[in-house]
């Protein structure tokens, strides 16, 4: 069930949903398939990171960019209506050490707050984006002990100005991990950086998806181990895995 609806920023929005099982069980990374209401019947469910988790409260939280018609959907839902979602699938990151660095690019957040609020211990959230209008997180969301938040825009609107990846090239090498999620264009960016410096990194991925559950191999990628799938072996895969064929 819908518990909360906030329409972040022209389309951006943020759905709370009642999910017990998956609000128990879920660690960050892992994914929820959507599957949308009564009308539309004929369209697949669409997957979407957990953003947040409230284990008290029963619920989790999605974060989403408003693409096609069935994030239209998701957007014009009513707090109130019943939704089938299943999760929590796929692979989550693993534990994430003291110092640990986290590179968001726009909606690419999603994985990464749920990972920040996964520990207090101290860790940094470079969060980054074209303009100040794409940096959409709702506000609290990453008021965490110990987080750091470097905030960076390409034009300057907000934070730093340049690209994620260009303040990375003054933080690394040093911390012991990273982990990113973001646009395929900063995530080779951001891969070339750990590999150059020797830093292990890990990284959320994205293919379409039809049934979400390792089944229909449509969200096959070619890593140095053969093909894995992004819904079974992934989304979560090492900086060695992915974009090997660039
Ligand atoms: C593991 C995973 C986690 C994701 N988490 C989030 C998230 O937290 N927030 C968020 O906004 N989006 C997320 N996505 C992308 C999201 O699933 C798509 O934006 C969504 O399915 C689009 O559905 P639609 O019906 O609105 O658009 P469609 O009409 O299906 O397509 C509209 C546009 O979106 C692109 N698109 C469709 N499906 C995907 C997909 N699976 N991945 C990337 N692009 C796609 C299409 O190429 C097209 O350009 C995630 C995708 C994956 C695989
Ligand atoms: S979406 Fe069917 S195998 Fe991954």
């Amino acid at each position: 069930m819908v518990t909360e609806k906030q329409a972040i920023a022209p389309g951006y929005c943020r759905l709370s949903f009642k999910a017990p099982h998956i609000a128990g069980t879920a660690y960050p990374g892992q994914f929820v398939m959507v599957y949308m209401n009564s009308g539309y019947r004929h369209l697949l469910p669409r997957p979407f990171s957990i953003f947040t988790r409230n284990r008290d409260k029963e619920e989790v939280s999605l974060l989403f960019a408003v693409k096609g018609q069935g994030t239209e959907l998701m957007a014009s839902a009513e707090v109130g209506s019943l939704w089938k979602i299943s999760g929590p699938l796929g692979s989550g990151f693993p534990a994430l050490p003291e110092g640990s660095l986290l590179v968001a690019g726009g909606i690419g957040l999603a994985p990464l707050a749920f990972l920040a609020a996964s520990i207090e211990k101290p860790r940094t959230l470079i969060y980054g984006a074209r303009t100040a209008s794409q940096l959409i997180c709702p506000p609290g969301v990453l008021d965490l002990p110990n987080l750091e938040v470097i905030e960076v825009t390409e034009d300057g609107t907000r934070g730093e100005r340049g690209t994620a990846a260009d303040l990375l090239l003054g933080l690394l090498p040093g911390p012991p991990a990273l982990f990113a999620c973001g646009p395929g264009p900063m995530l080779r960016a951001v891969k070339t950086l750990c590999l150059h410096s020797g830093t292990p990194a890990w990284f959320s991925v994205e293919e379409k998806m039809a049934c979400g559950i390792g089944a229909c191999l449509g969200c096959a990628v070619q890593t140095p181990k053969g093909y894995s799938r992004v819904c079974r072996e992934g989304p979560v895969f090492s900086a060695e895995e992915v974009f090997n064929n660039d």
